[in-house]
């Protein structure tokens, strides 16, 4: 006898108690609203709208911020003047909520209520309410810097502190504390309103020149944690912690009384490990013996990440079917982006998937890092939003103590801030250290950025956008990956960048299953594409799939048959047609070009060689191989390279990114000669970031100019090498 039910990659629902099914509503209960503690404010809140240019919002997650103010604003009358936008660090809380909105205010999606994130608009001219990306908004804002399509701006989820929102505040502030700037496009003043869950609202309301805050009244319920001893100071495998949290899970499930669970853990593939798990797990749990609270009758398991699809997601807030058990395995989205009714109990990891800049090797890398403790109590918190809950951490008192911050550093501070800063000089903002940041970023961070994108060629000695950036900051990719793209584009080329910039910007598409036999076959199948691919690098692969299964008659099945991901691969077309629009229109306006006398294959890895020149290794010894970016961090071909094992052959290669476990992987690799990135690479070296620090201030003197280009000269003169120079 047994009651689970997954909701897995290859599973539909499946509701089947003791031999009667039962049909799960998805449809949920919208008639809530008006008991959100948020309700009762709506009037008070529509007025400090209308009274104030910035507002500061805070409430407890779940009090309904973020699904209610937009509609109170829409319900006052504010869309007459332009839309109500509300900015989400992450794509998922933007389109869940929309879909959420959309559904109380009954339309359909797209319509009143759409939403807009990175190759993903559903908006219409009918849109008054429109959720989106924070980088949306941002992306917005070079294009029209007053935003005379809006009304009110909400900046959601402040409380996270991810680089774009920070930027978005020094930015509306810097506009609308100058009344000339403020006015100029605008027949109404732009209203703005920060979001933010209870922290740091007073640091908030300063910044905004003391604007007033208001506090949803909320009240919480009592949460019990209990630390366990299984993941102490020294446990990082992800393998160690997901078999504790599944254990937890299972624990909790047969012994605790109703209420649904809430699990933590970092990414996608670790989730769907925990659920497949999970489930295994808990078709041997018999009901009638092994569990403690005899309403309950079955287990109910929902992924929840990033890359999941949109209808997936939705699932994620409907109530179970009575008497089963809704278990949910969530990134941090379910932190505080997003809340989940019924949860009572919290299996918290520990841990989190982060963007950081790694300065061992000198670049941003996602790793997973133990999160801090106001990041525990926030998860903790999730239990106790309708009654008493606990929350069971599978990390030892000693973990807490040594390897937890007391806060986490906001996204500014600890990543690479090269596409923003090219942002903010493209809007004029020339001085990039007196910018009003919440957080200043160290100066070093600034200054790197200059770094990368002079030697891009995004801007000149004088700090100043040439050409090339103003065209480059159009793209929402890594500035290197664009700088390929329009070498490609400027030697008529671009058909062999466009469908691998879309390619490496969506969410891995080869499958590898987690039985061992299909594995094998799985690689197989891939190592045969690669040799399909004929000169047979990660970058001429993915362009390979990408046109393969383009030209398939039965697209899906072509992608089965081959354990490649058909939805990751669907979006990566959608994103290619995007970016071969973005480019059209540049190329409208004068576009620089190139001619180019050689074969294909050497005409597609120069162009990647000039944005990834920055990436460059040369093989040392045996597998290993060595940067050359200044760094010199020893490095090794990632298995899932189709360059795996044949090293020996190699000498230098150019790579995508990099992975850091206890080694250092290069992915997404291409060999290249040394002669086409020979004349690139002095670039690197050549500027002394220092001396750029007078470009991040101020407008560089012709004398500083001078100054400068003789002290290279003489550089040069005496063979200076990287290490003559850093
Ligand atoms: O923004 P805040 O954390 O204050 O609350 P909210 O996200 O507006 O959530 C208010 C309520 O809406 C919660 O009870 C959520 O569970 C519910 N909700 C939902 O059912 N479906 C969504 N897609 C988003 C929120
Ligand atoms: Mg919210």
């Amino acid at each position: 006898m047994f009651q689970v039910f997954a909701e897995g990659r290859n599973r539909d629902v499946q509701v089947s108690i003791m031999s009667k099914r039962t049909k799960w509503d998805t449809k949920g209960d919208l008639d809530e609203s008006k008991n959100l503690p948020i309700y009762q404010h709506k009037a008070t809140l529509q007025q400090a709208v209308k009274d104030n240019s910035f507002l500061v919002v805070t409430g407890e997650t779940g009090s309904g911020k973020t699904t209610q103010l937009p509609q109170y604003l829409h319900q006052a009358g504010f869309w007459g003047n332009g839309k109500i936008g509300i900015t989400q660090p992450r794509r998922v809380a933007a389109i869940t909520v929309a879909q959420r909105v959309s559904q109380e205010m009954h339309c359909s999606l797209g319509r009143e209520v759409g939403y807009q994130v990175r190759f993903d608009d559903c908006t219409t001219q009918d849109t008054v309410v429109k959720y989106m990306t924070d980088g949306c908004l941002l992306r917005e804002i070079l294009a029209d810097p007053v935003l005379s399509q809006y009304s009110v701006v909400i900046l959601d989820e402040a409380h996270e502190r991810s680089l774009n929102t920070d930027i978005l505040l020094g930015l509306l502030k810097q506009t609308l504390s100058s009344p000339d700037k403020a006015s100029k496009g605008r027949s109404v003043p732009l209203k703005v309103v920060v979001m933010s869950a209870t922290l740091e609202t007073d640091k908030l309301s300063v910044f905004l020149g003391g604007c007033p805050v208001f506090t949803i009244p909320g009240r919480t319920f009592p949460v019990t944690s209990k630390f366990s001893c299984a993941i102490g100071p020294k446990d990082t495998e992800s393998s160690v912690y997901v078999k504790e949290v599944v254990k937890v899970a299972l624990d909790v499930h047969t012994s605790e009384m109703a209420g649904d669970i809430l699990v933590f853990l970092t990414g996608q593939s670790e989730i769907e490990k925990a659920c497949d798990m999970l489930y295994e797990k808990a078709e041997s749990i018999d009901y009638r013996y092994d569990v403690q609270d005899h309403k309950v009758e079955g287990l109910l398991i929902l992924p929840l990440y990033g890359s999941m699809p949109t209808d997936q997601q939705k699932q994620i807030f409907q109530p179970p079917p009575p008497g089963i058990r809704k278990c949910v395995v969530a990134t941090n989205i379910a932190a505080t982006s997003l809340t989940i009714n019924g949860v009572k109990y919290i299996v918290d990891s520990g841990f989190v998937k982060q963007l950081n800049h790694n300065s061992r090797v000198g670049m941003d890398i996602l790793e997973v890092v133990p999160i801090s403790k106001s990041e525990a109590l926030q998860r903790a918190g999730r239990a106790g939003r309708t009654s008493a809950g606990k929350c069971f951490r599978i990390y030892s008192p000693a973990f807490w103590e040594k390897c937890m911050p007391e806060y986490t550093v906001p996204e500014i501070q600890r990543t690479s801030l090269t596409a923003v800063i090219l942002t903010l000089k493209c809007l004029g903002v020339h001085d990039v250290i007196k910018f009003p940041y919440l957080d200043r970023p160290e100066e070093r961070f600034i200054l790197e950025a200059l770094k990368q994108l002079y030697q891009c060629d995004a801007i000149d000695r004088r700090g100043k956008v040439t050409r090339l950036g103003e065209l480059m900051v159009e793209f929402p990719l890594p500035p290197g990956l664009t700088r390929a793209l329009l070498q490609a584009a400027s030697l008529g080329c671009e058909d062999l960048l466009l469908p691998v910039a879309a390619m490496l910007s969506v969410e891995n598409i080869f499958i590898r299953p987690g039985h061992p036999e299909k594995q094998k076959e799985a690689d197989k199948k891939h190592r045969q594409l690669g040799v399909q691919a004929g000169s047979c690098n990660d970058f001429t692969m993915l362009l390979s799939v990408f046109e393969k299964c383009k030209a398939s008659d039965a697209p899906s099945a072509w992608c089965k048959d081959n354990y490649i991901h058909w939805r990751a691969l669907k979006s990566a077309f959608s994103v290619e047609t995007q970016l071969r629009e973005i480019l059209l229109r540049l190329q409208k306006r004068d576009f620089p070009m190139e001619k180019f006398n050689g074969n294909k294959s050497e005409l597609f890895r120069r162009c990647l060689c000039t944005g990834y020149f920055t990436n460059v290794a040369r093989r040392s010894v045996g597998k290993v191989f060595c940067t050359m970016d200044g760094h010199g961090s020893m490095v090794h071909i990632h298995p899932s390279s189709t360059l795996f094992d044949q090293e020996a052959q190699l000498d230098w290669v150019i790579f995508h990114d990099l992975l850091v476990t206890s080694r250092i992987y290069i992915r997404t690799v291409c060999p290249i000669r040394y002669d086409w990135v020979k004349d690139l690479l002095p670039k690197l070296h050549e500027v002394d970031v220092y001396e750029l620090s007078s470009v991040a201030r101020e407008e560089v003197t012709d004398e500083e100019v001078a100054k400068w280009v003789t002290k290279e000269a003489a550089k040069r003169q005496t063979g200076g090498s990287a290490e003559d120079v850093f």
